[in-house]
């Protein structure tokens, strides 16, 4: 059985990878992408999901735009160096193949409520957003969720935004503190983890020569353009740990989410009043990099 999932994303290079390792790999049933901005506005994040879906010939899937600005807070322009200001450091997509769809979270909530209880995971790659209006505005469909998988955050690892603090958590802290605390069962795919899963230039090379392996070869090797050595491979961990809990080992942490106006909000904190949260704190790099190729064939 495949499994129901919805992707919400900002991509992106390594959400570009996440979602064509999902629509790849042949296990997921992707029932919609909605966007939100992050590592650029919305229209790029939107138009590039779109592209992605056109590469792998996917009209029958929808983009759903999202929320453009964070829960409370300003958009910040800090991301352009990663990712370029087009989100994909300039790699060409063909043209999207539909009109994007208006307004995820009502689009998410309409989904949901049409489903059986547990069965649609909602994999998160970007500022948490559009989750967050949902869990907040529709509470009576938490129920139809089975879990919720987020890259964000980081406990033992150095922050990328701020000095203890991770850009998806950062760019929006009040939707990570929403989305945390919420009695959806949520997993948290952190830096502490997705920095062990790197892509290295002679990984990236031996990707199989199909379309969309050829495509992830080109978006993993402008990733790499910096002169470093190796990349990590932050938001395919999520898809990961979606199909092979077992290559990640999680703890329950209690945790809240700094929601103050220092260069640090966004920082998860360990908190004894705070909700118990699953969190990967190990992964079995080697593993994981061995299935992610297999999206790829
Ligand atoms: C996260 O931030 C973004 O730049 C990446 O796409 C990933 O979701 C890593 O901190
Ligand atoms: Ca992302």
């Amino acid at each position: 059985m495949k499994k129901r999932v919805i992707i919400d994303t900002d991509p992106g290079l390594d959400d570009a990878i996440a979602i064509l390792f999902a629509l790849g790999c042949g296990k997921f049933d992707v029932l919609g992408l909605t966007t939100v901005a992050g590592n650029i506005g919305l229209d790029r994040t939107t138009g590039n999901a779109g592209g992605l879906l056109a590469v792998m010939g996917r009209s029958d899937i929808p983009v759903i735009r999202g929320a453009d600005i964070p829960l409370t807070r300003e958009l910040q322009d800090l991301i352009a160096i990663v990712h370029g200001t087009d989100g994909l450091k300039g790699v060409p997509l063909p043209e999207p193949l539909a009109t994007p769809l208006d307004n995820a979270p009502d689009w998410i909530a309409r989904t949901l409520a049409a489903a059986e209880p547990g069965s649609i995971d909602i994999l998160a790659l970007g500022p948490l957003t559009n989750v967050a209006h949902v869990l907040t505005e529709h509470p009576e469909l938490m129920d139809r969720i089975g879990e919720i998988i987020v890259m964000g955050g980081t406990i033992n690892e150095p922050g990328n935004s701020g000095p203890n603090s991770e850009f998806n958590f950062a760019t929006d802290p009040e939707a990570a503190s929403v989305v945390i605390g919420s009695p959806a069962k949520v997993t948290i795919i952190p830096l502490d983890v997705t920095r062990k899963v790197r892509a290295q230039i002679d990984y990236v090379e031996a990707l199989p020569d199909t379309q969309h392996g050829r495509l992830a070869r080109e978006l993993l090797t402008v990733y790499l353009q910096d002169g470093r050595q190796s990349r990590p491979l932050h938001d395919p961990c999520v898809m990961l740990a979606s199909l092979e809990p077992s290559i990640f080992t999680v703890e329950s942490l209690k945790l809240d989410v700094d929601l103050g106006d220092d260069p640090d909000a966004g920082r998860l904190l360990i908190d004894r009043r705070g909700k118990p949260v699953d969190v990967a704190l190990g992964v079995d790099a080697e593993r994981a990099l061995a299935l992610l190729r297999t999206g790829f064939v």
